[in-house]
C-alpha cells in the first residue's frame, strides 16, 4: 500500500500538520481520536488558495449544492474521527451571486443536520472592523457564523471555561449594592435596598447570577486580525479561543482539517491542547509550521 494511503496511528499525527485533501487524509485517521473540530473551510466561490488549479480544492464548485454536498462528505469522515461526546465548531461566511445572498452557511448547517449532526448553536461572529463595501442597496455585511454541532448527546461542553462578565449590575448601575446576592442561595436583589421595586421579579437569582460570570452569549464581537505572512482568511485567535476552551479538555486533541495558516494549532498549543492539522497547499503547511513554532505555551501540556 502506498505510504500516502496507509492508516495513521494517533502518534503519527499528534501535533503534526499533514499535507493533502481533507477527506482523503481524514480517512486514514483512527476512529474517535479527537475531542473537538474547529475549522473554517474555504467559503463557496470566494477565493482560490492553490496556485495551480486542482480539483481537490474546496470552494471552487460550480453550484452551492455541489459545495454543500462535498463539505458534508468531508465532514462525515471527520465525524468518524471525532469522539462520541465531541463537538464541531464550523466557521462559515456567505456569498452573493449577482446581488442575491445564497444562504450558504445555513444550507450547510441544515444538510449537516440531515446527515446526523446535532446543531446546538448558531454563533454570530460580528466584526467591528469589517471592511467597508461599495453597496447602497443593502446593509454592509459585518458577520459570519460559527455553528456548534455535537456528534451526539450528551456532549462535552465546559460552560464555566468561557463565562463572560455579568452586565446587569455594574458598579455604575442604579442597582449597585445589589450584587451581594451573587452566588448566595436565596439571595435576591428584591431584599434590602431594592425591596418593593416591582420591576424585579422573584426568581432564583443565586442561580441566574453565577459567581464566575454569565453563560457565554451567541453574538461574539471579535475584530479581524492581521497575519503578516501572506494567507487570506486567517481567523482571529480570539474567535476560536472559546471554542477550544469549551470544546476540548486540557491535554485533549483539536482537529482542523482546513488548517490554512495554522491558527487553530497555534491556539491549541498555547492553551495546552494537542492538535492535528490538515492542509491541501504545501506553501500553507510551511507557513503554519513556522507560526506554530513561534508560539509559547501559556498552559503546558
Ligand atoms: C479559510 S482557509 C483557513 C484559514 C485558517 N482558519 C487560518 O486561520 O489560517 C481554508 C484553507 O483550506 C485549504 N483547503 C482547500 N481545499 C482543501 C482540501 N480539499 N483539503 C484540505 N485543505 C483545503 C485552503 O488551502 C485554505 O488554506
Amino acid at each position: 500500500m502506498p505510504a500516502n494511503q496507509r492508516r495513521l496511528e494517533l502518534a503519527d499525527c499528534l501535533d503534526h500538520v499533514i499535507q493533502g485533501d481533507a477527506r482523503t487524509v481524514l480517512a486514514r485517521l483512527p476512529d474517535q481520536c479527537v475531542h473537538c473540530i474547529v475549522t473554517s473551510p474555504p467559503y463557496f466561490g470566494h477565493r482560490v488558495y492553490a496556485k495551480e488549479e486542482t480539483s481537490q480544492e474546496m470552494g471552487r464548485e460550480a453550484t452551492v449544492s455541489e459545495y454543500v454536498e462535498r463539505l458534508t462528505q468531508s465532514l462525515a469522515e471527520a465525524r468518524r474521527v471525532l469522539r462520541q461526546d465531541g463537538t464541531l465548531w464550523l466557521n462559515l461566511g456567505d456569498t452573493y451571486r449577482r446581488g442575491v445572498l445564497q444562504g450558504v452557511p445555513w444550507r450547510v448547517a441544515l444538510r449537516l443536520s440531515e446527515a446526523g449532526w446535532c446543531l446546538r448553536s448558531d454563533i454570530i461572529w460580528q466584526k467591528p472592523n469589517a471592511m467597508p463595501a461599495a453597496v447602497t442597496t443593502r446593509p454592509t455585511t459585518d458577520h459570519e457564523y460559527v455553528f456548534l454541532f455535537s456528534k451526539s448527546a450528551p456532549y462535552y461542553y465546559d460552560a464555566d471555561a468561557i463565562r463572560e462578565p455579568h452586565v446587569t449590575f455594574t458598579e455604575k448601575s442604579k442597582m449597585r449594592g445589589g450584587r451581594r446576592h451573587f452566588g448566595v442561595r436565596n439571595g435576591t436583589p428584591e431584599q434590602g435596598k431594592n425591596a418593593g421595586n416591582m420591576n424585579l421579579h422573584h426568581a432564583r437569582w443565586d442561580q441566574a447570577f453565577h459567581p464566575r460570570g454569565r453563560n457565554k452569549r451567541t453574538v461574539w464581537p471579535v475584530p479581524l486580525g492581521k497575519c503578516r505572512e501572506a494567507h487570506f482568511a486567517v481567523f482571529p485567535e480570539k474567535l476560536i479561543e472559546p471554542c477550544l476552551l469549551a470544546g476540548c479538555p486540557r491535554e485533549g486533541v483539536v482537529l482542523d482539517p482546513f488548517l490554512g495558516s495554522g491558527t487553530t494549532a497555534m491556539v491549541a498549543k498555547r492553551l495546552g491542547r494537542h492538535f492535528i492539522g490538515i492542509e491541501l497547499v504545501a506553501e500553507y503547511v510551511e507557513l503554519s509550521l513556522r507560526r506554530i513554532q513561534s508560539v509559547q505555551p501559556e498552559l503546558p501540556l
